[in-house]
């Protein structure tokens, strides 16, 4: 299919030459064009200038994008949206009084939620995921990273990943996935711990591997779940199978799991709502993205991720909701680049890149996504008429979304 957007009011993340990521001061610039068209063709973004010099595209279906601002879709690197059933009681009794950590000792949080996976059938679970899958498309995502994490059993864990694998091969957006093993030891394991870990590596691994399931491998590293050894010794097996790290550290604690993930060359490093100066200085000079998640925060009312500080300090910085039935039953990444912006302290431009281009980076998928630049993925998302796209974070409740357009397709 081709598809002409003319009278664009701005087109923003324009880049003859996309950097893998942006960081520090970078991270300020959004270069744009006003007045502007482009072209797409077959997927894929073929051609855009500015109107006063467009060419003889004639013949094709074209949209008048009068008023409207229009922008690479989001890219959305860490969800957990193959999940089955919700939490909402767990949600009353936070409200009641109960952290999250207590609502867990008690036996709910995720294995509450590895409960029921496991009583569901591989085919409720792609129903359940792909209707929020088509949320989030319609919400202007057009890249996401999906974890495995609510199965803990192998049998449950590799229904997860088939699941997010089929849904890869029926939608038109792009899925990255990662095997989430390590996200919370089991009830069965409770007090042997290590033979959960070599259940982990000696049956789960070799078989998600086997079946291709995954890319990418994370743990849990936080007091009450896995150390850092334990992250290690996972992350080394991970590395057998050619299975690259992103994981989750510092979402309570800092006990030393970034530094440890950098020395593992993790393409990510996600939560940090708690950051040391230590931990700060471990993510300088390395190729690992630091990856904040608002809604998380916002949703369990603990500390935003510092990444004001972290900008400051010269760190790339990278947006994704983390949506999942715990601790964020949100994938709005509309919401995500607000909340930066008003609870982070973000610029628009430093959001907007960090949920776009950083985003990518942070999914290995900087050569296709996350700008607008000749020859990558025609993931568009064209807004309604606004005045500018700092009115995108600015009216932080409001729908904004005109259309989208994913590999080339209009989302109905
Ligand atoms: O990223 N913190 C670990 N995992 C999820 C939440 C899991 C849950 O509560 O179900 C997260 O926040
Ligand atoms: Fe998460």
């Amino acid at each position: 299919m081709k598809l002409l957007l003319t009278h664009i009011k701005e087109l923003l993340q324009v880049r003859e030459n996309c950097p893998a990521k942006l960081s520090g001061k970078d991270m300020k610039k959004l270069p744009t064009l006003k007045n502007a068209w482009i072209f797409i063709s077959h997927g894929i973004i073929e051609a855009y200038g500015t109107m006063d010099k467009m060419g003889p595209h004639q013949g094709f279906k074209t949209l008048d994008c009068s008023g409207k601002i229009v922008m690479p879709a989001w890219c959305d690197s860490h969800s957990h949206i193959v999940y089955a059933g919700n939490r909402e009681q767990e949600f009353v009794d936070r409200i009641n009084g109960l952290s999250y950590q207590e609502i867990a000792e008690k036996g709910g949080g995720i294995l509450n939620s590895a409960k029921k996976l496991q009583e569901t059938s591989e085919e409720a679970l792609y129903h359940q995921s792909a209707a929020r899958l088509e949320e989030v498309m319609r919400l202007g995502t057009g890249a996401i990273e999906i974890k495995s994490g609510y199965g803990l059993t192998t049998e449950a864990e590799l229904k997860m990943l088939r699941v997010a694998k089929k849904l890869s091969e029926e939608y038109p957006i792009t899925i990255k996935t990662t095997f989430l093993g390590a996200h919370a030891i089991p009830s069965d394991y409770k007090n042997n711990k290590d033979g959960y870990l070599d259940l982990l590596c000696n049956e789960m691994l070799p078989k998600v591997a086997e079946e291709k399931l995954a890319e990418y491998i994370d743990v849990f590293c936080e007091e009450g779940y896995f150390s850092v050894a334990d992250m290690e010794r996972i992350l080394s097996e991970g590395k057998k199978y050619n299975l690259t790290p992103k994981v989750h550290v510092n979402q309570f604690n800092s006990i030393g799991g970034i530094a440890a993930a950098v020395k593992h060359n993790a393409l990510s490093v996600d939560h940090l709502e708690v950051l040391t100066d230590a931990d700060l200085e471990a993510l300088k000079n390395s190729e690992t993205m630091p990856v904040a998640l608002p809604s998380c925060s916002y949703f369990l009312s603990i500390p935003y991720t510092p990444g004001r500080k972290m900008i400051d300090a010269g760190l790339p910085l990278a947006l994704a909701t983390d949506y999942n039935p715990g601790s964020t039953p949100s994938g709005n990444m509309n919401f995500v680049v607000s909340t930066a912006c008003i609870k982070m302290r973000l610029t628009p431009e430093e959001a907007i890149n960090a949920a776009t281009i950083n985003g990518a980076y942070a999914m290995g998928l900087s050569k296709t996504h996350g700008s607008i630049t000749k020859g990558k993925v025609a993931n568009l998302i064209i807004t309604k008429e606004i005045p500018s796209y700092g009115y995108l974070p600015y009216a932080f409740g409001s729908d904004l979304i005109d259309t989208v357009i994913i590999n080339g397709k209009e989302i109905k």
